[in-house]
């Protein structure tokens, strides 16, 4: 399957996506993964892109376009991909459309997931994430808490709070989703691939996405 995630920063697309992941084998491509990775290892990316995330800002398309135009010719994209954070603004959007038509490859589903301010709010500040930029398991201290030492449950590694986590990035972050990114869901309304979910709970978001994509 070839689905998008959207949705407002802390409605679950990471969560979301890595259980999609395990239902048929499609990779999760989310390009915060990619920048956080970057950033870490301290590359020219990282370098340029950094800023921009810790202000809460969008890094500029520009960058995010190169990244994605290699990404999905990548061999391990054929059994399908998870957009996880991608597009975010029309010019994305229209970009990807150009692309996929070039590799000659069609979306299955845009599911817009759909979360109330407070819930995102309560969740964005209890979220951890662990270090390890191979594992990047996400946690939070509510409801999926990682070891008793602070440690990933998967891989052993440090489970960290993001460095956009702050109030002020956090909030930040969600004007930029409200001004930018929101309009998409009008934009794939009308191209007619979109489907709404609103729900807090994963396992009913899951299912929606499953059910959906089979009934086509
Ligand atoms: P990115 O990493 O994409 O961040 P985001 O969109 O702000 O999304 P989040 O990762 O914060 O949230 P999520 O929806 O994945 O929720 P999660 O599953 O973690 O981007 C970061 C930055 O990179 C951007 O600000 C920008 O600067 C840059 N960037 C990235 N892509 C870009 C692009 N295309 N263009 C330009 N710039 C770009 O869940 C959140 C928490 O809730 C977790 O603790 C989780 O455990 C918990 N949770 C999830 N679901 C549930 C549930 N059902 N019940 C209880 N808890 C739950």
């Amino acid at each position: 399957m070839r689905t998008i995630l959207l949705g407002a920063p802390g409605a679950g697309k990471g969560t979301i996506a890595k259980r999609l992941t395990e239902y048929d084998g499609s990779v999760q491509i989310s390009t915060g993964d990619i920048l956080r990775g970057a950033v870490k290892a301290g590359t020219e990316l990282g370098k340029k892109a950094q800023g921009y995330m810790e202000r809460g800002e969008l890094v500029p398309d520009g960058l995010i376009l190169d990244i994605m135009e290699s990404r999905l010719q990548e061999p391990d994209c054929r059994k399908g991909f998870i957009l996880d954070g991608f597009p975010r603004t029309i010019p994305q959007a229209e970009a990807l459309k150009k692309l996929l038509e070039k590799l000659h490859l069609k979306l299955d589903l845009v599911a817009n997931l759909d979360v109330p301010r407070e819930v995102i709010l309560d969740r964005l500040t209890t979220r951890r994430t662990c270090s390890n930029p191979d594992c990047q398991e996400i946690y939070n201290v509510k409801s999926k808490p990682p070891t008793s030492n602070g440690k990933c449950k998967k891989c052993g590694s440090p489970v960290v709070q993001r460095a956009d986590e702050t109030e002020e990035a956090i909030t930040k972050r969600l004007e930029t989703y409200n001004e930018k990114t929101a309009p998409l869901i009008q934009y794939y309304g009308k191209e007619g691939s979109l489907k709404n979910i609103s729900s807090t709970s994963s396992e009913e978001t899951v299912s929606v996405i499953k059910s959906t994509l089979k009934a086509k």
